[in-house]
């Protein structure tokens, strides 16, 4: 169970069908891993609209499965303005995505709206490459970033917020 306290980590992506339910199932997975899902509340969402109610693509689901990942109970939804409310940690998959979300962003949010790679510690380039009209190596290429940076993330955390 999450309480009210806890730490709440939406990923953002533009269809909620590919990079961003990857980040959603690697990051619970590194959560549940370190024993801290009372800790932390892990969502994923699109700033798109086309794939609502979706499970993730299946190519996605293909490579995350073959990692350990089972993302087949995930359903896309759009970003909510609720969300503000919910998620002190709100990290897009890209710039785009960045800034669409900066766009609905309240005055009065606090959390931190930032890219994905940046909050997960990572150099160089900070987007995860949208992967929906590549082949299987760019499937792989979300994982791979995905998987860094989730143990980034995590590390920051756990550091910031003291958890055990
Ligand atoms: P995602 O990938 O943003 O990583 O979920 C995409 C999924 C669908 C589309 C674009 C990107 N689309 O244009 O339908």
């Amino acid at each position: 169970m999450t309480g009210p306290q806890s730490i709440g980590v939406l990923f953002v992506c533009l269809g909620n069908i590919c990079r961003s339910p990857t980040a959603h199932g690697v990051f619970e997975h590194r959560v549940e891993r370190a024993g801290l899902t009372g800790a932390i509340r892990v969502d994923s969402a699109g700033t798109g609209d086309w794939h609502l109610g979706l499970p993730p693509d299946s190519r996605t689901q293909r490579a995350a499965l073959a990692r350990g990942y089972d993302l087949e109970h995930l359903r896309a939804r759009q970003v909510a303005p609720a969300d503000f409310r919910h998620f002190s940690y709100i990290l897009a998959m890209d710039n785009a995505n960045l800034r669409n979300l900066e766009r609905l962003r309240p005055n009065w949010y606090r959390g931190e709206l930032d890219l994905f790679l940046r909050a997960g510690g990572c150099h160089g380039s900070l987007e995860v490459p949208d992967p929906y009209d590549g082949g299987a190596s760019h499937f792989e290429q979300v994982l791979d970033l995905v998987e860094v940076a989730a143990d980034g993330l995590l590390a920051a955390l756990r550091a910031r917020h003291r958890l055990g």
